[in-house]
């Protein structure tokens, strides 16, 4: 077993909670390439050195830290939503900070550690774990735009006096990702730990409907092309275009909406909106691709309006490795016997990008109440500890 510190692995979480504390709650705002984000992985970089690891930041900013010879790869991501919690992949991070650290001062197996750049998606989805496992070449990554039309290519110059090269990603034998749930199975089951069996699948597309802006005392109901009631017949048709199509286990969401001009009396010319949908079998989210492009294609067409698509992203469902997982498995029996479970992961995560080029699987702790992505996600410490308990037992016995 690796002698790891509970202590010392809260006392971690709460200090990267500082970059970025929102003021409500334990809640954290830390884009990727903010400032707050930038110091987070100055503070870690410091926290690797001193562990006696070698700390590499790669030209996107990810941050490793690199035992010697082959070794199992830990981590998550330490950048957060626009409205974030304090656990939502920083306990990730701060777990194979802590057990990296642990078998260092023990001689015990080497183990590295990461904490991925941009997984919350300011540029996309799980952006650097695409560009480190080769999923996102470097140039297209670089050409992404945030929601201000900012670069990730001009963002990630604000890190380039930390930047080295790429790690080499043959230089480890797999990788675990610890998370909080970010869902209510586990709280509401009374349970400790998840093995994930599955991490879903997950499409967007970005939707502009163009009207004529005019007048909004003046211009005829008859004669208006409004963008508005061109998102708000899509919305209320999707769900039943869906309905044949979906199961208990898919979700969909209009997240982000942006309404030009935005003011009362103008009829609005122009809407922008984002459509998502998650799903475990990626025929289905094909089958639901040509449902919403072809719903945006009726609603414009009715009502006169200009139409583009565009695809932000696509991402297969992935499953994870059967011998890491039951390494897991076993390390939850012996830690929270019978409190645990295999679930499905419906939240995308790194790891659905590694599994790509290492053996990969993932451990899940319970979210109070199921809230992520809001100020107010929390789990219990003595959860936390549980987790980060499971994974130093099972990367023990790799
Ligand atoms: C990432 O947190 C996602 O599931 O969107
Ligand atoms: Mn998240
Ligand atoms: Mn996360």
């Amino acid at each position: 077993m690796i002698g790891v510190s509970s202590d010392r692995f809260l006392a971690d979480l709460h200090i990267l909670r500082s970059f970025g504390a929102s003021g409500v709650g334990k809640g954290v705002v830390r884009r990727a390439y903010t400032d707050a984000d930038i110091g987070a992985r100055k503070w870690l970089v410091e926290r690797i050195a001193e562990a006696g690891l070698t700390a590499q930041v790669d030209p996107v900013g990810n941050v490793f830290g690199l035992a010697e010879g082959r070794s199992v790869l830990l981590g998550s991501h330490s950048d957060t939503q626009p409205e974030g919690g304090w656990l939502d992949g920083a306990l990730g991070v701060i777990a194979g900070l802590e057990i990296a650290r642990a078998a260092q001062e023990s001689g015990g197996p080497p183990v590295s550690m990461v904490s991925f750049q941009d997984e919350e998606g300011r540029f996309g989805a799980i952006t650097c774990s695409a560009v480190w496992t080769g999923h996102l070449p470097l140039e297209d990554a670089d050409r992404k735009p945030d929601a201000d039309g900012i670069l990730l290519g001009d963002a990630r110059k604000a890190m380039a006096d930390m930047a080295g090269g790429f790690v080499d990603p043959a230089r480890f034998s797999g990788f675990l990702e610890m998370h909080i749930e970010q869902g209510p199975t586990l709280d509401m089951a009374g349970e400790a730990i998840g093995v994930v069996t599955d991490i879903v699948g997950s499409r967007q597309l970005r939707i502009t409907f163009r009207g004529r802006q005019n007048h909004a005392g003046t211009t005829m109901m008859h004669h208006r092309r409004d963008a508005f009631q061109g998102l708000a017949a899509f919305t209320t048709a999707l769900n039943e275009r869906f309905r044949n199509v979906v199961t208990p286990g898919t979700v969909w969401t209009i997240g982000r909406v942006e309404l030009h001009p935005n003011a009362p009396s103008i009829v609005p010319g122009e809407v922008r909106f984002s459509v998502q949908w998650r799903d475990a079998e990626d025929d289905r989210l094909e089958r639901m691709e040509q449902i919403v492009r072809d719903l945006a294609r009726d609603c414009a067409e009715e009502r006169g309006l200009g139409l583009t698509l565009s695809q932000v992203g696509a991402l297969r469902p992935v499953p994870m490795d059967p011998r890491l997982r039951a390494a897991l498995a076993d390390a939850a029996a012996a830690e929270a016997p019978g409190r645990w479970r295999d679930m499905p992961s419906g939240a995308l995560h790194d790891a659905s990008n590694v599994a790509a080029v290492l053996p990969t699987a993932m451990l899940f702790v319970p979210s109070i109440g199921g809230i992520s992505h809001a100020f107010d996600e929390d789990t219990a410490e003595s959860d936390l500890v549980t987790g980060l308990r499971v994974l130093a037992r099972a990367v023990a016995t790799l």
